[in-house]
Formats: C-alpha cells, structure tokens, sequence
C-alpha cells in the first residue's frame, strides 16, 4: 500500500508549502492553497522508474543519435515555439485564459497532422463532441484522421492512446481529467498533478506526444497550469486580448528548444492564422504622428519585433494618480517615471500615466524603456516623435542609456520595414542598414534633444530640469 504524506499547493504559481495559510507565501495570492496528496512508495523507495523496465546506463557514444526526427507542423509560426516541430514522446502544456485560442490552435495543429496522413486523438472533457465538430467545420478542419474521444477517466484515455497509437494525443483539458486512483475532484492540485505525471510516464513509454490544455484561473479551487510547470517537457502560454485579433503564443520553458521564441498568429471567424511577419501587422495600426505614441524594436526570441507603445498622461488633481500599464511591467513603468521625474524634471505627481503595447503584445525586454520613456514625455508635452524613428535602449537609474544585445538584427528589421531614424545607446560598433539615419544617445537627456529637436521642445525643459547636455 502506498503512503501519503501531505502537502500545500498553491492552484495559482504551483509553489509549495508545509502548513496551510490563508495567503500563498510565495505569490501572496489569497485562498489558494490546497491539498496535494504525495504518493510514497512503500519501504521509502522512490516513485517507480519512468519507463519502467530494463533500463541500464548506457555509453553515451553508443547512443542513437537523433533517431526520431520532429514533426514538423504547417505552420512555421508553431514550429519555431516547438523549437522545430513536435517531438515525439514529448509532454507539452498549452495554458492560457478562457477563450483565448487554445482548443482552436490545438485542433489546426490536429487537422495539419492529418492532412499529412497522420492520426490525432482529440481527448475532450470540456466540451461535447458536437461543439467539438462545430468548431472543426468552421476551422476546416474535418478530417478523418482526427479521433474525438468526449472522455474524462484517465485511465480510459491512457487505454486509448496506447491502442491508437497516434502521431499526436490532445487532452482538452487536463482540469477535467480524473484518475479514480486518487482522491479530490478534477481541476483539484493532486488530481492535476498526478494525472499529467502519468500522461508523461505514457508519452516517454510509447513515443506519443501528448499536448494538454491547461486554463489559467483565478479561481483558487481549480488548479492553474503554473502548477504542472515542472512536470512537463515544454510549457506554452497563448496570450492575447480577446477584443483584438493577434495572439502570441511563448514558450516559457522548452526541454527541446529555445524558451525565449514566441509565435504570432491572428484569430478570426475561421479560427488562427500564422502572422509570419508581426512587425507590419503590428505598424500598419501604428498611428505616427501622434503625442504619446513610439516605436520601439523588441526582440522576442530570436526575432526582432517592431512594436508600438503608446501612453497618455493626463493630470488628476482629485484622487490617487494611477499608473496602468497594459503591456509592459507595471513596476518597469514606475521606474521610468521616477527616472523621468529625477532626469528629464518631468512632473508627473500629479498624473494619471496609461501605458499600452499596440495588438495586445506583451514587452518582456528592458530594451523598450527608452521608447517607453520617449513615448510618456511626447504625450506630456504634447509633441509627436518625428516620423518614422524607432527608438532602441535600455534605461538606468542615472538616466544612462544602457547597451542592448542584437542591435544590428533591431536595426535591420526597421529599415526593412521603412522606418528612416533610429536612436540607438551609443558606443555599439555594428552594421548599419542603409536608408536608416543612426542617432547615438548616451543619456535621455541626450534622446530628448535628438527626438525632440525643435529649441522649443527640448531645451526649454532640459533646462528647467538643469540637465546639461553634452
Ligand atoms: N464564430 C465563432 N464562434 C466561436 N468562437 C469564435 C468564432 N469566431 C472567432 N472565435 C474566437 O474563438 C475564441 C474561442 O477559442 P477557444 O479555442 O474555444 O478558446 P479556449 O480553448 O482557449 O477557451 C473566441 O474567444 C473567439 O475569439
Ligand atoms: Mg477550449
Ligand atoms: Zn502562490
């Protein structure tokens, strides 16, 4: 008989703790620790062995090399998050919130699958088979080779991938999957847990990828997927707003790959579609010319991403100032306005500060204060950016323009998308496109006077600030 011993869970960030508090200690979110069950073996030995049996250490140069290959999806946008398609026997995690995308990206990648002759085991607890096939008719994806199975008991489903086989199992979602050898009800921490932990021993056993949905809750009594985190090969999350059209999709941690990519898609009436070029997606909603708005060159993976960021400073003089920030990190944006207050004499005490990444996109890079900053001082004193600059560099406490990596990659990606001026930390010997005017900055004082040029503009409030420009 096996022993449990216990533990706490929290059902939002996954950490754990000995004793149960009202607050999680560790993401300080209220009420949501719960129960997790931990199996021991009998006799203190550990959990059996992955695979299970025969297992010997091996040389490694008697290893096979990389004897099953990728599959590789229709969709480049997929594959390069993947790390370069699915590998086989790997467990991936795709969360997300409600009705961001997830089952929709899921089925396309099932249907691109079967187009090529592969089948798919389509596991749906959440949702009947009905509204399954609805959703596959409007995607276009009725193909035979895809194999609906509307089950919940795990051990059903586990029966039935081994006896499949398939190119691809896809449990939607592992919140409503239960193991009848464990207590709690599904969505619980010990169910979620121990039902992925064994979905793994079955996909490294037989080979077959698996791919679970997890949805991110705010509810505390269903376990979120930060709590499968550790558990799997590969984590994605799909994010996006859901009143606008781009979704992203990151890797946050890739056994196979890189977990810095990200891939853009768009979602519309017949479901997503790969945006292989974000950056023109991205500008073409770029309103230029406009107080508050820059263009900031973000790399997100190894791909540079030309972004709009947009903010509006607008002065309260009746309750708390708020600072929102839809996009960026919240905390990021108070630092720049403390640096815009103790550098650039920018009085923002008394503001309210919006801040907003265009198309929902989320900046995860220091290289976007400076254009952060640019942007918050360009609504405030009313004045555009000049057309078509895309402003690059990371800002520090003493208002020093820091270096950023890949500037060269950054630079190319705004020429080739017609931008004529960037400004750039200085000092960085690299490759400069042509048609693209260079302007090296060392201080924000110095990017004021550069983005701001006209006397009026600039040096009247660089020297109200007693900032000396040199
Ligand atoms: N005709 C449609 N019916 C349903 N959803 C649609 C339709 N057109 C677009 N959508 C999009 O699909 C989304 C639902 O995606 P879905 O894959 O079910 O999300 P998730 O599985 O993450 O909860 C909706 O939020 C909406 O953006
Ligand atoms: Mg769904
Ligand atoms: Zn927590």
């Amino acid at each position: 008989m096996p022993k449990f011993a216990m533990t706490f869970v929290c059902t939002d960030c996954g950490g754990e703790s000995l004793r149960w508090a009202g607050q999680c200690p560790h993401c300080q979110a209220w009420n949501t620790l719960q129960e997790f069950q931990v199996r021991k073996a009998a006799g203190g030995k550990a959990r059996q062995s992955q695979a299970g049996t025969g297992a010997r250490p091996v040389p490694l140069t008697e290893l096979a090399g990389d004897a099953a290959p990728r599959r590789a999806l229709a969709w480049g946008e997929l594959n390069r998050v993947l790390g370069g398609g699915i590998v086989p026997g790997s467990l991936v995690l795709v969360g997300g919130e409600p009705g961001v995308g997830k089952s929709t990206l899921l089925m396309h990648a099932a249907q691109q699958i079967a187009a090529h002759g592969g089948h798919v085991l389509y596991a749906s607890g959440e949702e009947s088979p009905h509204q399954v096939r609805m959703r596959a008719e409007r995607l276009g994806a009725m193909e035979p080779g895809i194999l609906l199975f509307a089950e919940n008991d795990l051990d059903a489903i586990c029966d039935a991938i081994r006896s499949e086989a398939p190119q691809l199992a896809i449990i939607d979602s592992i919140q409503t999957v239960t193991d009848a050898g464990f207590e709690g009800s599904a969505g619980s921490v010990t169910q979620v847990r121990e039902s992925a932990a064994r979905l793994m021993r079955l996909a490294k056993e037989i080979g077959v990828p698996i791919f679970l949905v997890g949805h991110v809750t705010k509810d505390g009594s269903i376990a979120g997927p930060r709590v499968l985190e550790h558990i799997v090969d590969t984590v994605l999350y799909l994010e996006g707003d859901r009143r606008q059209e781009l979704r992203v999709l990151r890797a946050m941690k890739n056994r196979f790959g890189s977990a810095e990519e990200i891939g853009v898609f768009a979602m519309g009436e017949a479901g997503l579609e790969e945006v292989p070029d974000p950056s023109s997606a991205l500008l073409s909603q770029a309103t230029t010319r406009s107080p508050g708005t820059a263009i900031v060159a973000a790399l997100e993976g190894t791909r540079p991403l030309l972004i709009e960021i947009q903010s509006l400073v607008n002065r309260n003089e009746n309750t708390m100032v708020r600072r929102i920030a839809n996009g960026v990190d919240v905390n990021r944006l108070h630092m720049l306005v403390a640096v815009l207050e103790k550098r650039a004499g920018l009085k923002l005490g008394k503001s309210d500060v919006f801040v907003n990444v265009a198309g929902g996109i989320r900046i995860t890079e220091p290289a976007a204060d400076l254009g952060l900053a640019l942007s918050i001082l360009s609504n405030e004193r009313n004045v555009p950016l000049p057309d078509g600059m895309v402003v690059i560099g990371e800002l520090g406490l003493a208002g020093e323009v820091r270096r950023v990596g890949q500037l060269e990659r950054r630079l190319m990606e705004a020429a080739r998308h017609g931008l004529t001026r960037a400004l750039i930390p200085a000092g960085v010997k690299t490759g400069r496109p042509s048609g693209l005017e260079v302007i090296e900055v060392r201080t924000l004082a110095e990017a004021i006077s550069a983005a701001f040029p006209s006397p009026i503009e600039s040096g009247a409030f660089i020297k109200e600030a007693g900032i000396s420009v040199s």
